[in-house]
């Protein structure tokens, strides 16, 4: 399994963001990461329903949706409907997740479970099997970049141990002030897709920015 680069488009410069789209769409990039904040479950909010449909209508790579909302049963639908591939949903927002994991499924999309930093890895191990991906906050939701959380390095062993141990087939994704300070350690630690806002961005050459993260990857 390659691993995977997934800017994020919260970092994207929004009065120009069919610019910014295509340059993800014509770089090494493999997905496009889409934050939606709602302003309850993170104290920030981001963008909606419209924002997404002009995205997924320019963006030619896998939509990777990271729904940071409470209740993010009711959009299950909504979200397939605008074209999101993957659906991330928070543990810490699903009393029922299980149902939610098999209603995003059913929905025709891969679902996937982020856990924010202080929530340990075990609380997974009776879904570990039913998940397409895992999402590592290294950072705590709501906002671009933040610093990276070292303690990160431990819970990406940890879930890997839980993935071989079960034989699941789940991707760990990292999402929180990545560059190329820590990509290297976080892949050689058992991480397959990395999102990155800012680094890439907010670099000089974004498109370069990109190619070097998923270069630097041995
Ligand atoms: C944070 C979001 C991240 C964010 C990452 O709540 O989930 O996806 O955009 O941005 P950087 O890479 O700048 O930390
Ligand atoms: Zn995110």
């Amino acid at each position: 399994m390659s691993n995977l680069i997934a800017p994020s488009i919260l970092a994207a410069d929004f009065a120009n963001l069919q610019r910014d789209i295509e340059m993800v769409n014509n770089s090494e990039a493999d997905w496009f990461h889409i934050d939606i904040m709602d302003g309850v479950f993170v104290p920030n909010i981001s963008f909606g329903m419209p924002v997404l449909k002009a995205i997924a209508q320019h963006a030619k790579k896998t939509i990777d949706v990271h729904l940071m909302i409470v209740n993010p049963d009711q959009y299950i639908q909504t979200f397939a409907d605008l074209g999101a591939d993957i659906l991330t949903v928070h543990y810490e927002a699903c009393t029922h997740l299980h149902r939610t994991i098999q209603a995003i499924k059913a929905a025709g999309m891969k679902a996937g479970v982020a856990l924010n930093p202080h929530t340990p890895i075990a609380v997974l191990e009776d879904i570990i099997e039913d998940l397409d991906m895992v999402c590592l906050m290294s950072v705590n939701p709501g906002f671009g970049g933040q610093s990276f959380i070292e303690n990160t390095y431990k819970k990406v062993s940890q879930l890997k141990h839980l993935i071989e141990f079960t034989e699941a087939n789940c991707f760990i994704e990292i999402d929180g002030g990545v560059t190329n300070k820590n990509a290297n350690a976080l892949i050689e630690a058992g991480a397959n897709v990395l999102v990155a806002g800012s680094y890439v961005f907010k670099s000089d050459n974004p498109t370069e920015t990109i190619a070097d993260l998923k270069n630097l990857i041995a």
